[in-house]
């Protein structure tokens, strides 16, 4: 599958090939992301941000990626600055944006949004977060993180834990999985915020010989205690009907190093796309395991940008290019950011 020119919407887009060439251009990327080189392919280009929807690391990690490899970034943030507030139809929005860019990275709250703009979008459209249903960027990055940390995936025990119904990565995450053989699935949440019918569908007709189960308590026999990966999750406060929904299931699930050192593997693997509700009444990653050598969250983070740089640069085709056109920094660069990411 070539990416060149291609929308990139959804994690079952992608084949087990194709994720093997988005994680190579990757690492080819890691130079220019640390910095430590200054690439100028893209100079000339433009990304259209446009997030319709609260977000941080996403937006900002895919505005720096587009200027990592030389191009510049236009973006909106939410819908109170834009003409969606005066009526205007995505469709609309997504003609008069094509027109100004070369590639658009798109956050909206409904469902199936992004895709409705890329039918009508003159330009490659990447889905960065459609309501409850899908986030591919994350999972490419947390599959990359994860097979950084792990080597092999065939076989490993994952457990997913908190909102999996409102929470979109996790959708992602588990549709990516698929491509791996014998992966076991532990889907960790109240009844009502399970994984969707349909995720577990798509799981068994991958027929690779995956397991799932499906769970409400984090430890015991099925929960945590034998997992390699355990990725928590944000209850999506604003996905609920109400605040008083809300309550009945915040503070569910957290995760801390007491747990952690009791129950489980030595070498888990922990995940969450972030951010974390540090709340106190939320928790559901506590800090007193952000010295643990094994929770990926800021390796995720790291990944994302060198990840998010090679999606730019398959679908615009130029990740052949990329040292033709580098320089060495010369700009003080943070003693942080050569060091390895997983
Ligand atoms: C997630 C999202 O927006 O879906 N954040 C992210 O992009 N890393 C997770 C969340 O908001 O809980």
């Amino acid at each position: 599958m070539n990416l060149r020119g291609t929308h990139f919407l959804s994690a079952k887009q992608l084949n087990a090939a194709t994720l093997r060439q988005i994680f190579a251009t990757a690492d080819a990327m890691r130079p220019y992301a640390t910095p430590q080189k200054i690439t100028e392919v893209l100079c000339g280009a433009i990304l259209g941000n446009l997030f319709f929807e609260p977000s941080t690391r996403t937006r900002i990690s895919f505005g720096a990626a587009f200027n990592r490899l030389g191009g510049a970034v236009r973006e909106t943030a939410g819908t109170e600055m834009t003409s969606i507030k005066k009526g205007e139809s995505l469709i609309d929005t997504a003609r008069v944006v094509s027109t100004y860019v070369d590639a658009i990275a798109m956050r909206h709250s409904q469902p199936g949004a992004v895709e409705e703009f890329a039918r009508a979008a003159t330009v490659p459209v990447i889905n960065a977060g459609d309501g409850t249903n899908e986030h591919p960027t994350q999972a490419v990055l947390d599959v990359y993180t994860l097979q950084k940390k792990l080597g092999k995936l065939d076989g490993r025990t994952i457990a997913m834990v908190g909102d999996l119904k409102f929470g979109r990565t996790v959708h992602s995450l588990a549709y990516l999985l698929t491509l791996f053989h014998d992966i076991k699935f532990i889907f960790i949440a109240p009844p009502a915020l399970q994984m969707p019918k349909e995720v577990e569908t798509y799981i068994k007709r991958a027929d690779r010989g995956h397991k799932i189960l499906r769970t409400e308590k984090l430890l015991g026999g099925d929960g945590i205690d034998n997992a390699d990966v355990i990725y928590m999750t944000r209850m999506q406060e604003e996905r609920f009907a109400s605040a008083r929904e809300f309550a009945k299931y915040r503070g569910k699930y957290s995760l801390n190093r007491k747990i952690v050192e009791q129950h489980c593997k030595k070498s888990v693997a922990i995940m969450h796309p972030l951010p974390r509700d540090s709340r106190p009444q939320s928790n559901e990653l506590d800090v007193s395991l952000d010295n643990n050598p094994n929770l990926l969250i800021f390796d995720q983070v790291a990944n994302g940008l060198a990840v998010r740089m090679a999606l730019f640069a398959l679908i615009l085709g130029i990740d052949k290019k990329i040292s033709r056109h580098n320089r060495r920094v010369e700009w003080f660069v943070s003693k942080n950011s050569h060091k390895q990411h997983a």
